[in-house]
């Protein structure tokens, strides 16, 4: 008997090489929300608010909001350093009017605010910096439940700490160290995240990653969360995720799987793995992720968020390199599981009582 996954990815190969297959009989689909004690999150737009299939996805299956561009300082900063925040505070209305939580992202970043803090005296590029950090977390204090507050500090080379703009900001680790002091005296009980992407994909970036964490605590900095962005690179080996997910856990602070993609795209020109490959290889990486995030103590879940709520959600469908195929999230176009979501759902089922053991990973 073909179980709904295998009909699924029957469908998927058949219907790549433009065969007609048999459409996967309408089985309910479980709530993740439901399987597993922590926040499932996804990614929003102000815009998304208003379109039915969107919402209607979101509140089933989520229990977790993450602005996914207008919270951060290109949405909010204006020219003059005044602050904008109609678009995140509508994000902030939705999650509040259903009881979802929100994940602040990201508070100083070092792609972003160059031309506006480039400008300034050091005296006064300091006072901004300070005032920026605080004047969004502040007014959002007691309905954000954390934050990213540096976002991506390391090289893509894995190394080093990237330079930027901030580089200004005085003292060991200087802007990193001082967002997070500033943040914490603006809101007391927001857990504050460090958060980067191709950790575990990039063992070199992970240890830079690592050994910034350990600088940071050991300093007395307020880093209350380890954010592994998680777009993986389904072609890793077998094993690199479980890996840097156990390495980060031995700081003992909550890990946040924040933002989980997996292309079936390598933008290598040439990609001659069958679509039933890299489908393979997919589900294979998600089920590490997700299994590696199971095995975590229940004290460093803080959460699993997605992003993108389905494929058509997702920057990978929006930029130049899309070829309209990719299923890189837990859901398609139609607000219909892709098979990565059943890697995802028997990963959290570990958490109900009397489950089986975990799936094995290839
Ligand atoms: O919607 C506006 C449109 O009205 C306007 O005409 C256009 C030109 O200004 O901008 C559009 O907004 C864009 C938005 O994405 C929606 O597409 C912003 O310019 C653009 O900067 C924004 O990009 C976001 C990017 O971060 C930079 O903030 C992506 O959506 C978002 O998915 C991406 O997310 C990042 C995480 O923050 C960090 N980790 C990597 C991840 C993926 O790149």
């Amino acid at each position: 008997m073909l179980d709904r996954r295998t009909l699924l990815l029957s469908s998927l190969s058949l219907g790549a090489c433009g065969a007609t297959s048999p459409t996967p009989p309408a089985a309910p689909v479980v709530a993740l929300k439901t399987l597993c004690p922590f926040p499932v999150g996804v990614c929003a737009t102000a815009l998304q608010l208003e379109e039915h299939g969107w919402t209607e996805l979101v509140l089933s299956q989520f229990n977790q909001l993450t602005p996914e561009w207008q919270m951060k300082m290109e949405y909010t900063l204006q020219p003059d350093f005044s602050l904008r925040f109609d678009a995140p505070d509508a994000i902030v209305a939705f999650a509040r009017e259903h009881a979802l939580g929100v994940h602040g992202h990201a508070l100083i970043w070092y792609s972003q605010g160059e031309a506006a803090f480039g400008a300034l005296a050091d005296d006064r590029f300091i006072a901004e910096f300070d005032r920026y950090v605080t004047g969004v977390v502040a007014h959002y204090r007691d309905r954000v439940v954390s934050w990213d507050v540096v976002n991506e500090p390391v090289t893509d080379e894995g190394s080093a700490l990237r330079t930027s703009h901030w580089d200004r900001i005085p003292g060991p680790d200087g802007h990193i160290a001082r967002a997070f002091r500033i943040a914490r005296e603006a809101d007391p009980r927001a857990v504050l995240f460090l958060n980067d992407y191709n950790l575990e994909s990039n063992p070199t970036k992970g240890a830079t990653f690592l050994r910034l964490v350990e600088r940071l605590v050991s300093a007395g900095v307020p880093i209350g969360g380890i954010g592994i962005q998680s777009h993986l690179d389904i072609e890793a080996p077998a094993g690199q995720i479980s890996s840097f997910m156990k390495s980060a856990a031995q700081f003992g602070l909550p890990i946040h799987v924040s933002e989980v993609d997996a292309s079936l795209r390598n933008g290598r020109t040439f990609d001659l793995r069958s679509v039933a490959e890299r489908q393979r290889q997919q589900l294979a990486r998600v089920g590490e992720l997700a299994n590696a995030f199971m095995d975590l103590p229940r004290s460093q879940q803080f959460a699993f968020s997605i992003w993108g709520a389905r494929d058509t959600d997702s920057p990978l469908r929006r930029d130049d390199r899309d070829d309209g195929k990719d299923r890189p999230v837990l859901f398609d176009e139609h607000g219909e599981p892709n098979p990565a979501y059943f890697a995802v759902a028997d990963a959290f089922r570990r958490a109900t009582p009397g489950s089986p053991a975990k799936t094995p990973q290839t």
